[in-house]
């Protein structure tokens, strides 16, 4: 394990069994955080634990539905039981359903809402409970550039916007306890959520696109790492979109960028 900037500190990271919330637990963990690995997948998180104790790390898994109110609450019991402590909770659990408005089903919308809203509400609830009781904690939410430009899917855009707006609400609540609240937002970042997608012409397109290309998880985990460390805690209520400068920019086609001529 490389440098300490999270010696001594708890991390609970949900969704941390694949994708980007794997690469943030062992990111984590290199920097010598105690690392809870929550997801509804136990499996996945198990493993991502194994391999991060192989590396030398110190991690746990835990199984827990976002969603659920019980489960959340076990979660950070076993995380308190487990390490003694909270300092960071990194609100990562998310699904995608991309469904146009008429397209979206009533079952669609609630299953969506429930996974990326109500979700990270029920785990900064019952972490930010006994933050409070510390004076002190991190919270990152995961959302994503869907909260900020129109590109996705109707109860996917509503929920990582309703996420935006929680994080300037939990930052106004939770200042006077020391607890900083921000958000990420990522860019289109090459995960198993959208490794059909990348095989399309509409994925190549999207490539295309945006100024940097494709983001790399390692990309959007350094932006997490910063928002959970000490580094950034005059900061608070913001929501930093990591995403190649896709929703700075339009795009009209390479002719149009031949300025000079
Ligand atoms: N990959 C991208 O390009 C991208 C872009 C913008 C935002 N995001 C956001 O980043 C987050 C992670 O995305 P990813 O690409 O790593 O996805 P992923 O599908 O690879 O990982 C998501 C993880 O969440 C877990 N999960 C799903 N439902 C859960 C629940 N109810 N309770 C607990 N865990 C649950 C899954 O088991 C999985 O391990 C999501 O919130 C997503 O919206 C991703």
């Amino acid at each position: 394990m490389s440098s300490s900037r999270f010696a001594g500190k708890v991390i609970i990271v949900t969704g941390g069994g694949s994708g980007l919330g794997r690469d943030y637990c062992n990111a984590f963990a290199q920097e010598g955080g105690a690392v809870v690995c929550a997801d509804i997948n136990l499996e996945a998180a198990t493993q991502a634990v194994e391999d991060i104790r192989k590396a030398g790390g110190t991690a746990t898994a835990i199984e827990c539905d976002v969603t659920r109110a019980d489960e959340v609450d076990n979660m950070v019991k076993e995380a308190i039981h487990t390490y003694g402590h909270i300092d960071v909770l990194v609100n990562n659990a998310g699904i995608i359903r991309r469904r146009s408005l008429v397209g979206t089903t009533e079952e669609d919308w609630d299953k969506q809402v429930d996974v990326d809203l109500k979700g990270p509400f029920l785990c900064a609830r019952a972490v930010a409970l006994h933050m409070m009781e510390r004076s002190y904690g991190k919270i990152v939410n995961i959302s994503s550039i869907a909260g900020i430009a129109g590109c996705t899917s109707t109860a996917y855009s509503a929920s990582k916007a309703g996420l935006n707006g929680l994080t300037r609400q939990w930052a106004l609540d939770l200042a006077s306890h020391g607890i900083r609240v921000n958000t990420v937002a990522p860019g289109y970042t090459a995960t198993p959520i959208n490794a059909e997608l990348r095989q399309t012409p509409a994925g190549k397109r999207i490539g295309e696109t945006i100024p940097l290309g494709w983001g790399k998880p390692a990309e959007i985990t350094a932006a997490v790492l910063f928002l959970c460390a000490e580094e950034s805690d005059y900061i608070t209520g913001q929501t930093l979109a990591v995403d190649g400068g896709v929703t700075t920019t339009i795009d009209m086609g390479s002719e149009y960028l031949t300025f000079d001529k």
